[in-house]
């Protein structure tokens, strides 16, 4: 069964492009957002393999990083011996790396007919600096009013999961790893207690674009939701 959530996204997809003079066609852009070890990047290679299979031109792409100067901010951001960044260098940090995929890939991608997969955008921002930190998220506005203008994504997969089981795997990630990405993961639990209620408040905010996911079920779960999901929009 098609949910009315699904309808209302496949609608509002090919209003908004109509709105904003796009072609009716042009392909979708799909944000993955969660807490960190939430499983998001399991389901972004999933669906990428997924559309591969079917043909359909794709471009994958992670924040931070996805350029060569966006992957150089990353390991900044995320090394855990970055220490003393305050929170507004480190938002002015994603948001440059941010601004360099807009502009690098995510434009000249959707320029080629390419379906975009993101691993997490822009709301990750307002939920870990914003909510998380504390930070304005009228400044989280501001900075989105420049770098993104309007190339929202169309679709934002929200894979909710209690933040404790997420911090734990996580954590057991970075220890199995010999990349240095644990720098978030030294965060405490209430960090990643308001960070998921900022995602959730910005799914309840905007429920046309962001699709919340039961991040508790089976990987093969999720992924049939999210195929279901998308399927209104396959060529
Ligand atoms: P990610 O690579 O998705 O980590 P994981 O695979 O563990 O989910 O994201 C890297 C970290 O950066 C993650 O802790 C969330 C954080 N982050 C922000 O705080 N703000 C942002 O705007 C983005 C894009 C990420």
């Amino acid at each position: 069964m098609v949910s009315l959530s699904l309808c209302y996204f496949a609608e509002d997809f090919l209003n908004n492009r109509m709105d904003r003079g796009d072609h009716p066609l042009m392909t979708p852009f799909i944000s993955f957002e969660g807490l960190d070890g939430s499983g998001k990047t399991t389901q972004v290679r999933l669906l990428a393999t997924f559309l591969e299979n079917r043909g359909i031109p794709i471009s994958v792409l992670r924040e931070p990083g996805g350029t060569p100067l966006g992957e150089a901010i990353r390991s900044v951001l995320l090394s855990s011996r970055t220490v003393g960044l305050l929170p507004l260098s480190e938002l002015l940090l994603y948001y440059a790396a941010r601004n360099q995929n807009v502009r690098q890939n995510i434009l000249p991608a959707q320029g080629q007919g390419k379906w975009i997969l993101c691993d997490r955008f822009a709301d990750a921002s307002a939920a870990y600096q914003g909510y998380g930190r504390g930070i304005d998220l009228s400044l989280v506005k501001f900075l989105n009013s420049m770098v993104v203008q309007d190339n929202n994504p169309d679709l934002t997969l929200l894979i909710d999961i209690n933040p404790a089981v997420a911090l734990s795997r996580a954590r057991k990630r970075n220890r199995q790893t010999t990349v240095d990405e644990g720098r978030f993961e030294q965060e405490s639990l209430e960090f990643y207690q308001r960070v998921r209620q900022g995602y959730l408040q910005i799914a309840r905010r905007e429920p046309h674009r962001v699709h919340v996911l039961d991040g508790n079920q089976p990987i093969e779960n999720i992924q049939e939701e999210i195929v279901r999901l998308i399927s209104p929009l396959l060529p």
